[in-house]
């Protein structure tokens, strides 16, 4: 499987630990052409660590990866040109304009006026942000931050996308934009890794779903494969349920909320 040629990015019992903390644990997975795979995990679970160990931002300990069969600790600026990557923390370029970033990407990475500026143009409008786009980016509010994020990463229409926490700050309608375009994406034959730690938006956007804890996969499959998993444990439970369940936050959130009450009402 691993020879196969759609699959854009293997990852192989990948491992980065911090000091004391094992972020990422022998992580396995892999995405392959046209799926949209959805990181899926707890706060601390290890899926930006696993993002940054992708892009090569990041070494690992032990594992390989494949980025459309190259090395990220190797091949980082060819790997750059083929991946769009929207990160978790906000925009650095705030004392830009957003046309201003635009321009620099475009010289950057050379891309042709003639095809960029329409598309841009498009995805300015969708994502209704026409209106922003000669102001200072400092000056934008959080998800209109991230909307010109999300532009930057797929204007030079990379191969694959990687996006940590995308949708958080987006308002429903940019939401759906968003989500449209990353399935026309890979309707061209990309692919996209997401990661979210909220289970309705894995299982609205996402074809599989690789759920992990304290840096270990924990289940993985379509959102089919989880619900017959769900099944097969309790009849009762939903998918947020098992999600819970998967990363050990069952038990915990009625004794936390528990405490919670007697501390806050005494
Ligand atoms: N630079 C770092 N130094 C020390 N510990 C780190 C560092 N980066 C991450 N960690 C630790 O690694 C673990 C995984 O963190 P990571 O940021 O990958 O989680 P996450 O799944 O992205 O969480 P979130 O949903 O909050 O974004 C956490 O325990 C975190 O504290
Ligand atoms: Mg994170």
């Amino acid at each position: 499987m691993e020879n196969n040629e759609d699959v854009l990015l293997n990852v192989e019992k990948i491992s980065k630990s911090f000091k004391d903390v094992q972020a990422v644990d022998e992580l396995s997975f892999q995405i392959k052409k046209g799926e949209i795979y959805g990181l899926l995990g707890p706060n601390g679970a290890g899926k930006t660590t696993t993002i940054k160990l992708i892009l090569g931002l990041l070494e690992p300990e032990a594992g390989d990866i494949s980025v459309l069969g190259l090395n990220p600790q190797k091949d980082e600026i060819e790997i750059k040109n083929q991946v769009g990557y929207v990160s978790e923390e906000p925009l650095i370029y705030k004392s830009l304009t957003p046309k201003e970033l635009f321009n620099f990407i475009a010289s950057i990475r050379k891309l042709d006026g003639k095809t960029t500026t329409p598309k841009l143009a498009q995805y300015l409008e969708s994502l209704s942000a026409v209106e922003y786009y000669e102001r200072l980016i400092s000056t934008l509010s959080r998800g209109n931050k991230q909307k010109i994020q999300i532009i930057a990463a797929i204007m030079h229409d990379p191969k694959i996308l990687i996006l940590d926490e995308p949708l958080t700050g987006l308002d429903a309608k940019s939401v759906k934009v968003v989500k449209e375009i990353l399935e026309l994406h890979t309707k061209r034959g990309g692919a996209v890794l997401f990661s979210t730690h909220i289970m309705e938006i894995a299982e609205d956007i996402c074809d599989r779903i690789g759920i992990i804890n304290q840096g270990k996969m924990v289940a993985e499959g379509t959102m089919d494969t989880l619900k017959h998993l769900v099944n097969a444990m309790d009849e009762d439970m939903d998918l947020e349920d098992i999600f819970l369940r998967l990363t050990d936050q069952d038990d915990s959130i009625n004794d936390i909320v528990d405490k919670l009450r007697q501390t806050m009402n005494s």
